[in-house]
C-alpha cells in the first residue's frame, strides 16, 4: 500500500512512522505535514534514510496542493492525524484549528472523492479523533460510541466539526472511512506545551508546576504506542464506517499525574521527590475546563481484540526516562533551535 499520514511529524504520527515504517516495509509511508511549532523532523531520524519513507512538507488546507500529491502518489490509505491540538492555544487563538481540522479534512475528504473510485473498499480514509467530542463527564459513566456530541471548547468543536464531516462522506459518498477517538496520549516526542512532558520539564529546570484550578479534573491516559497499536488494529481488521473509542482505563486528577510525576522523577534521579512537589503550582483554571473524560474501549477490546500493553505506572516511567535521556531533543524544542533549522532547511520549498 502507498500510505499518507497527515501530522506525521507532530506527537502521534512519529511515534506512529517509527513503529510501522520500520515493521512493514512492503508498504510505502508518504508523511504529509507542514511542519507547524508542534511538529519536529528529527523525530523521525531512525526512518528518514528508509526507502518506504518519504516526507512531503504540505499544507492541507492547500487543496491544490493536497490535488497534486493524490495526482502523484496514488494512496491507498490515508490516516489523518494532522490537526491544531492544544485546546489552550484554541482557547486564544481559534481560527487556526477552523482552518486545518475543519477545511483540511474537508480537502483531504475532497481529494479521496476525487481520486478514489467510488465502492473501492480496497480503499480507506482513517480519521483519528479525540474523546474531547463527547464533552465534559460528572464522577460517573464513560463515553462509548454512541454518546452524544457536545464539544465545549474551539479544538473539540472543530474536530468533532471533522468527525461529522467524515460521517457524511461515507454516507453520502460511500467513502471508506474509519474513526477512532482517543483519550489523552503521552509517551516520547510530545511537545512540552502538554501537562506530561511540560511538568517533566520544569520539574528538572527547577521552574513552577502549573496545576489549573484545584487539580482535580480527570482525564484517562493512554500511551502513545498503545494508541498507534490500536489504530493499526482498526485499519486492518476495523469495519468500514465504524467508529472506535480508544482509551487507557488509567482514569487519574491532574494533582495525581504531576505528584506522580515527581516520585518517578525522585526515584531515577535519587533525589527526594518532596524538591519536585515543593514545585506544584495552583493557578488560574483553564476557560470551560472539562471536568472529566473516560473511555469505554468494550467495542474495540472485543472485536479487535486490543488491549493497552502498558499500565499508567510503567508507561509513565519509560516515558520520563525518555525524558531524561533526550534533554538535548527538549532544550532544542524550547529553545527555539528546531524552528530555526527548519527556516534554514525550507525556506525556500
Ligand atoms: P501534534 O500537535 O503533536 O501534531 C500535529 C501535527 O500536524 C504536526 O506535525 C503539525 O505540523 C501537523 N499539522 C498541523 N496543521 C497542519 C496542516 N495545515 N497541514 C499539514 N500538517 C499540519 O498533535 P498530536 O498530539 O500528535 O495529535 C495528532 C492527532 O491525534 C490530532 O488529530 C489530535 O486531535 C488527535 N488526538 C490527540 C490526542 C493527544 O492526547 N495528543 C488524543 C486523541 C486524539
Ligand atoms: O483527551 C484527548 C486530548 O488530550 C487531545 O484531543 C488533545 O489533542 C490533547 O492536547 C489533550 O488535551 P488536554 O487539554 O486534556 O491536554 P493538556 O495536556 O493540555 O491538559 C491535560 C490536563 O492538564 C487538562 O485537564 C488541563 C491540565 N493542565 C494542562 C496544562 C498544560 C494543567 O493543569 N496545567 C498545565 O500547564
Amino acid at each position: 500500500m502507498i500510505i499518507f499520514v497527515t501530522g506525521g511529524a507532530g506527537f502521534i504520527g512519529s511515534n506512529f512512522l517509527n513503529m510501522f515504517v520500520l515493521k512493514y516495509t512492503e508498504h510505502t509511508f508518504i508523511n504529509v505535514d507542514n511542519l507547524t511549532y508542534a511538529a519536529n523532523l528529527i523525530n523521525l531520524d531512525k526512518v528518514n534514510s528508509l526507502d518506504n519513507y518519504h516526507f512531503e512538507k504540505t499544507d492541507i488546507t492547500d487543496f491544490t496542493a493536497v490535488d497534486h500529491l493524490f495526482a502523484n502518489y496514488e494512496p491507498d490509505l490515508v490516516i489523518h492525524f494532522a490537526a491544531e491540538s492544544h485546546v489552550d492555544r484554541s482557547i486564544s487563538g481559534p481560527a487556526d484549528f477552523i482552518k486545518t481540522n475543519i477545511m483540511g479534512t474537508f480537502n483531504m475528504l475532497e481529494a479521496c472523492r476525487k481520486y478514489w473510485k467510488t465502492g473501492d473498499n480496497r480503499k480507506s480514509f482513517h480519521h483519528v479523533s479525540t474523546d474531547e467530542v463527547f464533552g465534559s463527564l460528572g464522577d460517573k459513566g464513560s463515553f462509548n460510541e454512541k454518546t452524544a456530541y457536545d464539544p465545549r471548547s474551539p479544538y473539540s468543536a472543530s474536530k468533532a466539526s471533522s468527525d461529522h464531516l467524515v460521517k457524511a462522506y461515507f454516507h453520502t459518498y460511500n467513502l471508506p472511512v474509519k474513526i477512532t477517538n482517543c483519550s489523552n496520549n503521552y509517551g516520547p516526542y510530545q511537545f512540552p506545551e502538554k501537562l506530561i512532558p511540560l511538568m517533566i520539564a520544569n520539574a528538572l529546570e527547577g521552574k513552577p508546576l502549573p496545576v489549573y484550578g484545584d487539580g482535580s479534573n480527570i482525564r484517562d491516559w493512554l500511551y502513545v504506542d498503545d494508541h498507534n497499536r490500536a489504530l493499526w488494529a482498526v485499519i486492518e481488521r476495523g469495519g468500514v464506517g465504524e467508529t472506535y473509542n480508544i482509551g487507557g482505563n488509567s482514569e487519574k486528577t491532574n494533582l495525581q499525574i504531576v505528584t506522580m510525576i515527581c516520585e518517578i522523577l525522585g526515584q531515577e534521579l535519587n533525589q527526594d521527590p518532596e524538591t519536585f512537589k515543593k514545585l506544584i503550582t495552583f493557578i488560574k483554571d483553564r476557560p470551560g475546563h472539562d471536568y472529566r473524560y473516560a473511555m469505554d474501549s468494550t467495542k474495540l477490546q472485543q472485536e479487535l481484540s486490543w488491549q493497552p500493553q502498558e499500565t499508567l505506572a510503567s508507561g509513565l516511567r519509560k516515558t520520563i526516562r525518555w525524558y531524561l535521556e533526550n534533554q538535548d531533543w527538549l532544550k532544542s524544542v524550547k529553545s527555539g533551535d528546531y524552528q530555526n533549522w527548519i527556516q534554514e532547511n525550507y525556506e525556500n520549498r
